[in-house]
């Protein structure tokens, strides 16, 4: 069966955007692929070294988000990359033989220098950050790496790397494939990227009150100043979410009244509001239970930590061959 390996920063709880972003692809795939899905708590060190003490508490909700929405620990390995130390060992050796400006020209590495100004990013473990997740991949010999687009860059890399291990040493390691994810478009209340850090985001672990405030108070298409003037819902956030979640007569209904200044906008966002809901009922209820069951999920990682680091040692064992270490 093919590997698939990805990981997700702990961020805390998860949202609508990671949803139809990566999650709803990673159910899908854990079907077909021996997947392993793990949290990368290293990763999130590289930018946020300073404040740490957040880390275990994130872990633990986005892991629950997780297993809420369904990700099942009897069909893909479930893990913490911080406790499979062979991660670090071959990130070690990887280091030793990607040059520097691979690294320094990497797009993403570029980008966040200039948008993270708030922080101190001159450090060797951030510009690292690709050869860390390289070893993320290849650890497992992954064959496919489901990722978003700003992640590709980093997949590209670890096949540069791995070229290299392979004509060095010993072709050990198979050129993982890049698994682009087509993400369905949700974006944030006030009609940017949906991120936890812009305040604009539903999250999954809201309540229906939560949900319809939020919904209720999105975004519309700018044109509609009074109830009187015609919208155009392609030029709305909020129907986005609409093409996501409501029937396809609903959409027919809701774009005919906005077109025709025939529909409020509360009443036409309800439309949608009310499918949400309703989605995230099951969600709800399986989060329920697990937020208080902190043992049972506790213990699920634990079980993924031990299979991860099993199929991870084999790996290093052949890799330490190769070397003559
Ligand atoms: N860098 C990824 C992100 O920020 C997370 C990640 C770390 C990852 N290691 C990985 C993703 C290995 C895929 C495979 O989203
Ligand atoms: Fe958006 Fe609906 Fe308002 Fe049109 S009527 S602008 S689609 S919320």
């Amino acid at each position: 069966m093919q590997i698939i390996v990805s990981g997700m920063r702990p961020t805390g709880r998860l949202h609508l955007g990671h949803f139809h972003g990566a999650l709803q692809n990673w159910l899908r795939l854990q079907q077909e692929y021996q997947c392993y899905f793990f949290v990368a708590d290293w990763h999130a060190l590289t930018t946020d070294y300073a404040t740490p003490q957040g880390i275990q508490q994130n872990t633990l909700e986005m892991v629950i988000d997780w297993l809420s929405i369904g990700l099942d620990p009897a069909k893909a390995v479930i893990f913490r990359q911080s406790q499979v130390k062979e991660h670090a060992e071959l990130h070690l050796i990887y280091s030793m033989i990607t040059p520097v400006p691979w690294l320094e020209r990497n797009p993403t590495y570029k980008e966040q220098i200039k948008e993270l100004t708030g922080k101190d990013l001159s450090t060797y473990g951030f510009l690292g950050y690709p050869v860390l997740q390289a070893a993320d991949i290849t650890i497992y010999k992954a064959n496919k790496v489901p990722v978003g687009v700003d992640q590709a860059p980093h997949v590209e890399l670890t096949r540069e790397i791995v070229r290299r291990f392979n004509q060095l040493y010993q072709p050990i390691f198979p050129e993982p494939e890049v698994l682009l994810t087509e993400a369905q478009k949700v974006p944030g209340l006030d009609g940017r990227k949906m991120s936890k850090s812009y305040g604009n985001a539903v999250f999954l672990s809201d309540t229906p009150q939560q949900i319809d405030q939020k919904l209720s108070r999105m975004t519309t298409d700018p044109a509609r100043v009074r109830r009187s003037d015609p919208g155009e819902p392609e030029k709305c956030p909020a129907f986005q979410l609409h093409k996501v979640y409501c029937t396809p007569e609903e959409i027919e209904q809701v774009s005919v009244g906005c077109r025709t200044a025939g529909i409020g906008c509360l009443e036409c966002k309800k439309v949608m509001i009310k499918h949400v809901i309703e989605d995230l009922a099951p969600f709800r209820e399986k989060r329920a239970h697990y937020q208080d069951k902190p043992d049972e999920v506790a213990a699920i990682l634990t079980s993924g930590n031990d299979v991860a680091a099993q199929a991870a040692a084999a790996t290093m064992t052949e890799v330490r061959g190769t070397l003559g270490l």
